[in-house]
């Protein structure tokens, strides 16, 4: 009779009180798109290096009222420790307000809430990285990519007007890092006296598909004009690459499979992230460069604080530097070829 009860329980979906309490030794790691490319490397990269921790993966599938219910139902079932890749950082306030509710700790990851909503409770925190340090070290190499010299750059300035003729594929509206890195990459290149002209920023939402869609779209309108693409992103970088490649912007005049900048045809892109495709792409010189968001140093601090919060460990062990109680932050790094002028 028992089995009859047990399997009639799991066949209408009804946790067992055994299972549910060996489940609440799990932490909840809910991703806002499983479906994005740096995202589901983060997630591995957490896994990983995850030790004793035993995490649960939960896609929201970039809703963020899916997001809501599976926050909602795991609170319910009395989960108290949460890291969290919100879909919407805007729209965070529901969560924190029911997490204080009942006492909840929550760890936010790669897309950073509004100030005013992390101060409304004691128990959140954030990890991640400063966009702007992203869109400065992006600047960097594009100064590197004309010379480093703002009063004569070198032949990358295709129709030697002295001016850096741009397109930018933008990420999400409203994501710090889109935002951020958009407005830095180009500000920089300013303060540094460089002379710049935006012909056009098309927001590609961080994505393959769009970023190489919305390529197209530029090179039709402006072709031989653009003298460096700047993606937000590796993996509309990537996108772009593609579309050129079939556009006949890169020549592999050997056929080697690798661009050879001193002798083959080649359009200057370059992204954020350091994923390995990315960094493959590089060192087949398709890439120009990339800044590396460095997942694995996120995943290793993110690890040691669910340690500490988890298994209640005395914080001043935190090896990381926590800013405002709540922060932490980790550095970008410039990823290119060492020989490249
Ligand atoms: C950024 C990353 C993008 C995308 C986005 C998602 O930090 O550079 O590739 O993954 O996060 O929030």
């Amino acid at each position: 009779m028992r089995k009859i009860i047990v399997m009639l329980l799991i066949l209408l979906g009804i946790p067992l009180m055994t299972s549910c309490a060996n489940k609440l030794h799990e932490i909840p790691l809910i991703i806002y798109d499983m479906g994005d490319n740096y995202m589901s490397d983060f997630e591995q990269k957490i896994r990983q290096s995850s030790g004793d921790i035993a995490y649960h993966t939960y896609d929201s599938q970039n809703s963020q009222i899916i997001q809501n219910e599976i926050f909602e139902t795991l609170l319910s079932d009395g989960y108290r420790l949460f890291v969290i890749n919100p879909v919407d950082r805007l729209s965070v306030f529901a969560m924190i307000e029911k997490a204080e509710q009942v006492g909840a700790t929550i760890i936010f990851i790669n897309r950073e809430p509004l100030k005013s909503d992390m101060d409304l409770y004691e128990n959140v925190y954030y990890i991640g990285a400063d966009a702007a340090q992203s869109g400065r070290l992006q600047a960097e190499l594009v100064m590197s990519l004309f010379g480093n010299n703002p009063t004569q750059l070198n032949d990358k300035d295709l129709n030697g007007d002295n001016i850096i003729q741009t397109v930018i594929l933008k990420g999400e509206q409203g994501h710090q890092d889109a935002e951020q890195r958009t407005d830095v990459v180009i500000d920089y290149l300013k303060e540094n006296q460089f002379n710049v002209e935006v012909l056009e920023i098309k927001i590609a939402n961080f994505d393959m598909q769009e970023a190489a869609i919305a390529m197209e779209t530029l090179l039709n309108q402006y072709g031989n004009e653009i003298e460096v693409v700047i993606a937000n992103n590796d993996a509309m970088a990537i996108g772009a690459i593609e579309t050129l490649n079939t556009m006949g912007y890169f020549i592999d005049n050997d056929e080697n499979d690798i661009i050879d900048r001193a002798t083959d045809v080649w359009m200057p892109v370059v992204g954020i992230d350091g994923l390995d495709i990315a960094i493959e792409q590089i060192q087949s010189g398709f890439l120009y460069g990339t800044v590396l968001n460095d997942s694995i140093s996120m995943a290793l601090a993110l690890n040691e604080l669910v340690d500490i919060l988890f298994n209640e460990k005395d914080m001043s062990t935190y090896t990381h530097t926590i800013t405002s109680e709540k922060y932490v932050w980790i550095d970008y790094q410039i990823l290119s070829l060492p020989t490249d002028e």
